[in-house]
């Protein structure tokens, strides 16, 4: 604990107050059919349920139809919905909802799908440039001006977290680079989670999404402390990347035990149940604490990573584009990033480590970095992930196109324990080249 107390020593001009939102969330086996009453509770009488192809026939889909059906809640189904969604996509789905004339969003799916009905109601409820919302530097960065129509999000894989954060995430094709739009506002009114949806999950998408899971939470713990950043001059500056602080640490902690415990088990065997429902609700906490304090490096890393994709294609994922998913994407920097940034809180890293399973006998505060990146890459050769950036499709020769897709991620390089720019990113990358 004296590490934790210490962490947050205040800093001269440094924020003295943390902030917690979260979403209403309903969770638990088959309460995907509740999502009719849930609906008419939330004043919804017409709904846009959004989803993708592959999900439109399974019988998760089924059951929210059902059951807003029973309701008497009208739906207009959308399952165009583009996995790794791009900026033509979000316009196509707001195209969609506005001409469905809808008081509400149910989306039902993974992160692609949660994230293109934030953009689609964002975007029908306050009309603009597309740009406009678009994190700066890449975009305008302007705030959203107020609330937008309820949207119920359940989510269908144990990773993304997207339905209790106020983020979505897309690529923008003319710059092919990953960026996204940040805002309370964009926060479900509802996260419907059924675990059960994880039941007949490929095991690349289990592995990929529970990455995704155990970086949200290590990322979080290991952020800057909100004590170091500046003060707000008003309560809704707050910035939701607000950094560590105790309220997120403590879903942190418990997300990374469960994912040093059950990752390895969901992965590898289908039948394993009680395995993957546990990570639905790692999921879960890891999904309240990093949209309460935000990710670092190893995200800002992954929006280059993915953008500037290869060929490189996973097995598990539809379609015959080449592809990284968000959770490989994140993961292969993650060991690198964490034995860099381990001198700026060792105890921290060393925690992380001791919840995620490692063996710490013998460990001390010099040691941090190697024990919890020698941690995840144990979780990673146990999963079937590929071999860092270079078991993705990149080389030493690709390393600068990377660092200039990261640096633009200030958001969340500004949320690292340690500075981080351009000299630390080239570290990082090549360390993460390849592992094993
Ligand atoms: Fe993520």
């Amino acid at each position: 604990m004296t590490c934790c107390h210490n962490y947050f020593a205040t800093t001269e001009g440094g924020e003295e107050a943390f902030s917690v939102d979260v979403s209403a969330i309903t969770y638990g086996a088959g309460c995907l059919a509740e999502a009719g009453e849930q609906a008419r509770a939330l004043g919804i009488g017409r709904i846009a349920l959004f989803t993708d192809k592959r999900l439109a026939t399974t019988e998760h889909v089924e059951k929210v139809k059902k059951s807003l059906s029973a309701a008497g809640v009208d739906y207009a189904l959308y399952d165009e919905v583009k996995v790794e969604p791009t900026d033509v996509s979000f316009q196509a789905a707001t195209r969609f909802a506005a001409e469905a004339k809808v008081d509400g969003f149910i989306s039902v799916g993974g992160g692609s799908v949660m994230d293109t009905a934030k953009a689609a109601s964002l975007y029908t409820t306050y009309p603009a440039d597309f740009l406009a919302y678009v994190n700066a530097p890449v975009g305008e960065g302007r705030p959203v001006p107020g609330p937008l129509k309820p949207h119920i999000a359940c989510p269908t894989t144990a990773g993304t977290g997207s339905e209790c954060t106020g983020v979505t995430v897309f690529d923008l094709l003319s710059m092919k680079a990953k960026t996204g739009i940040a805002s309370r506002m964009l926060r479900p009114a509802l996260a419907l989670i059924d675990p059960l949806t994880t039941h007949t999950l490929p095991k690349n998408v289990i592995a990929c999404s529970a990455f995704d899971v155990l970086s949200h939470a290590l990322e979080s713990y290991t952020a800057m402390p909100f004590t170091r950043r500046a003060r707000s001059k008003t309560p809704g500056e707050r910035p939701m990347s607000q950094g560590a602080n105790p309220w997120s640490d403590l879903g942190c902690r418990e997300a990374l035990r469960l994912a040093g415990e059950f990752m390895v088990r969901a992965v590898n065997d289908p039948a394993d149940h009680e395995a993957r429902e546990q990570l639905m609700w790692a999921s879960t906490l890891a999904g309240i604490a990093f949209g309460n304090s935000g990710v670092h490096v190893p995200h800002g890393m992954a929006y280059a990573v993915a953008g500037l994709v290869k060929d490189y294609q996973p097995e598990g994922y539809p379609g015959d584009e080449p592809i990284i998913p968000h959770g490989m994407s994140v993961i292969v920097n993650a060991p690198s990033v964490f034995r860099n940034t381990a001198c700026a809180c060792p105890e921290r890293h060393l925690d992380g480590a001791k919840y995620l399973g490692a063996d710490m006998r013998g460990a001390g505060n010099d040691d941090a970095g190697e024990v919890l990146g020698g941690r995840i890459v144990e979780l990673m050769k146990a999963s079937g992930i590929p071999n860092g950036v270079g078991g993705v499709g990149y080389g030493a020769g690709d390393i600068g196109a990377l660092i200039e897709g990261t640096l633009p991620q200030q958001r969340l390089l500004k949320n690292a324990p340690m500075e981080v720019g351009a000299e630390q990113l080239k570290t990082m990358f090549e360390g993460a080249l390849s592992y094993w």
